[in-house]
């Protein structure tokens, strides 16, 4: 793999989402452009099953000149959509499969016979074969051609990337508000982070895209491939 970008959009205590039926929006114009750049810039986007399940996440580009770009370089116009799940346990009749680039599955072996049934119609679905975590998440895009790889949540896939080190770059984009909801996701959970106080992430840039804060961070030793 030759890039693993993290992309998230959170509020200032940490937030990713809230815990009730609403959805909470974060982002703004601006900021959701400047990530749809990020986007159009890659083969695939990556989400966890419960990030289907609960947003239904298109993964589209939407711009039109970044729609031309990518048809300038003779890039298919959206990325491959990738959803990671143990369970399998994902509605074939969401948006998520029925919009944008081709949808692949990651499947864990176990339910790989039953998610083929379910899933089979409208994505690939590939078994993870026993490999662990992300380095197995990592093989199986490189054996589909996938170079460029952009992540977007939710937090337990974002904590496992982050854990691994296993990322080039990461965007938090900062809504200023705070949620103050104890049971509401947050950009990553408990976890042995290889960065530190000792270990920084180099900050990049830091930019107000529309009142939100956007903080684009490298990681000095991506553990990639
Ligand atoms: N603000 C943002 O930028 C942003 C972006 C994306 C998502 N979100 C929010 O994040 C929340 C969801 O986050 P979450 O932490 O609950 O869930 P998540 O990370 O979206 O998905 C977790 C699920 O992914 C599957 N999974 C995770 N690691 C896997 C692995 N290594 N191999 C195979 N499958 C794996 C499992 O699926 P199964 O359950 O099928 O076993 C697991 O339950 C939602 O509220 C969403 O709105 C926010």
């Amino acid at each position: 793999m030759e890039w693993v970008h993290l992309s998230v959009c959170m509020s200032l205590d940490g937030h990713i989402d809230n815990d009730c039926g609403r959805r909470l929006v974060l982002s703004s114009e601006e900021d959701c452009h400047d990530m749809h750049r990020v986007r159009a810039d890659c083969d695939a986007i990556l989400v966890g099953a419960a990030t289907v399940r609960r947003d239904q996440p298109r993964l589209t580009v939407r711009y039109p000149e970044l729609l031309a770009a990518r048809r300038a370089r003779g890039l298919p116009d959206h990325p491959i959509k990738v959803v990671v799940t143990f369970s399998g346990d994902l509605d074939p009749a969401s948006a998520f499969f029925s919009q944008g680039g081709p949808a692949v599955v990651l499947c864990d072996e176990e339910a790989l016979p039953t998610a083929r049934t379910r899933l089979g119609d409208v994505a690939t679905v590939i078994g993870l074969g026993g490999a662990d975590g992300v380095a197995g998440i990592l093989s199986r895009l490189d054996g589909l051609g996938v170079r460029r790889l952009m992540v977007e949540g939710g937090c337990q896939v974002l904590t496992q990337f982050l854990a691994a080190g296993a990322f080039h770059r990461l965007r938090v984009a900062v809504a200023p508000f705070l949620l103050g909801r104890a049971g509401a996701p947050r950009l990553a959970g408990p976890a042995f982070y290889p960065h530190g106080a000792d270990n920084r992430l180099r900050i990049l840039s830091t930019r107000t895209l529309g009142n939100i804060a956007v903080i684009d961070m490298e990681n000095p030793e991506p553990k990639v491939g």
